[in-house]
């Protein structure tokens, strides 16, 4: 199957952090149809191992390229794109593109000028190294401060936010030692985003925050555009919005996410 432009984009997540990407993309390619999947049956991503993330990245690749015919896919999930991005682009990159959350994030900060990074993440993107050892190759002298923040992609999930729990847990992570002293801190998980106000409070004077909805988008942008896969038709595209396991509490969740409600089908894949 070649792609061509009337074809539609594939996002993936863990679960519906990664609609915080959607959405972003959405904004900027307005002309775009996107086909989400969250694999809420799986979530969360941070605590599984890379092998059977790998697994799973692979059969909804397929799903988004086979079944609903992708021009492209995008990895919105750190932890997957840590674990199965050179997997997937050795699987699908003949045929189309694949995009990750992570070298985006990592070509703007080659490009700063920040003394010390803070990275907060989940267990499977800080154990990986994917972050450092990207930079470094780049930026030998770059210094790093990565937490792994393990309760944060489920407290949003569970719609813990702007509340007195949610103020505890951050402060109780941000408190840490290990991130004293840093100038920037990326917030290497797709479900962060939606707290990144309540992080911006906890440090005064300000340090720069860092999301990668934005720039994956952007990047996204230039490729289709390289590869004459922009849709410029100005057209009204109706979403596709899938998870592996349909529960009320995602259903409600999505319109913080996406900004809008949007409706969830279940679909179960063979994994
Ligand atoms: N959204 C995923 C990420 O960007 C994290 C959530 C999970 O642990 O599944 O890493």
């Amino acid at each position: 199957m070649h792609p061509n432009i009337d074809m539609p984009i594939g996002i993936f997540d863990s679960g519906i952090g990664g609609l915080t990407v959607a959405n972003a993309i959405s904004h900027l390619l307005p002309n775009e149809k996107l086909v989400y999947f969250g694999d809420t049956a799986h979530f969360p991503y941070g605590e599984k191992s890379q092998e059977s993330i790998r697994k799973y990245a692979i059969e909804i690749s397929d799903f988004l390229y086979h079944d609903k015919k992708c021009k492209a896919i995008v990895i919105a999930c750190n932890t997957a794109s840590a674990a199965a991005y050179q997997e997937l682009k050795e699987a699908f990159n003949q045929k189309i593109p694949i995009i990750n959350v992570i070298d985006p994030m990592v070509e703007l900060l080659v490009n700063s000028n920040f003394s010390k990074i803070g990275i907060i993440a989940t267990r499977g993107t800080i154990s990986s190294g994917v972050y450092q050892e990207k930079i470094t190759r780049r930026k030998k002298e770059q210094h790093f401060a990565a937490l792994a923040t393990p309760l944060l992609a489920s407290m949003i999930e569970e719609h813990f936010l702007n509340n007195q729990i949610s103020h505890a847990i951050i402060q109780n992570y941000l408190e840490d030692p290990i991130l004293n002293q840093i100038d920037a801190l990326v917030l290497a998980c797709t479900h962060y985003p939606l707290i990144e106000k309540e992080i911006a409070t906890f440090y005064n004077p300000p340090i720069t925050i860092l999301n990668s909805a934005r720039v994956v988008a952007d990047k996204l942008a230039l490729i289709l555009e390289k590869e004459q896969l922009k849709q410029n038709k100005i057209n009204n595209p109706t979403h596709e919005f899938f998870v592996s396991e349909l529960t009320q509490n995602f259903n409600d969740s999505t319109q913080i996410f996406f900004g809008k409600q949007i409706e969830l089908k279940e679909i179960k894949l063979n994994y």
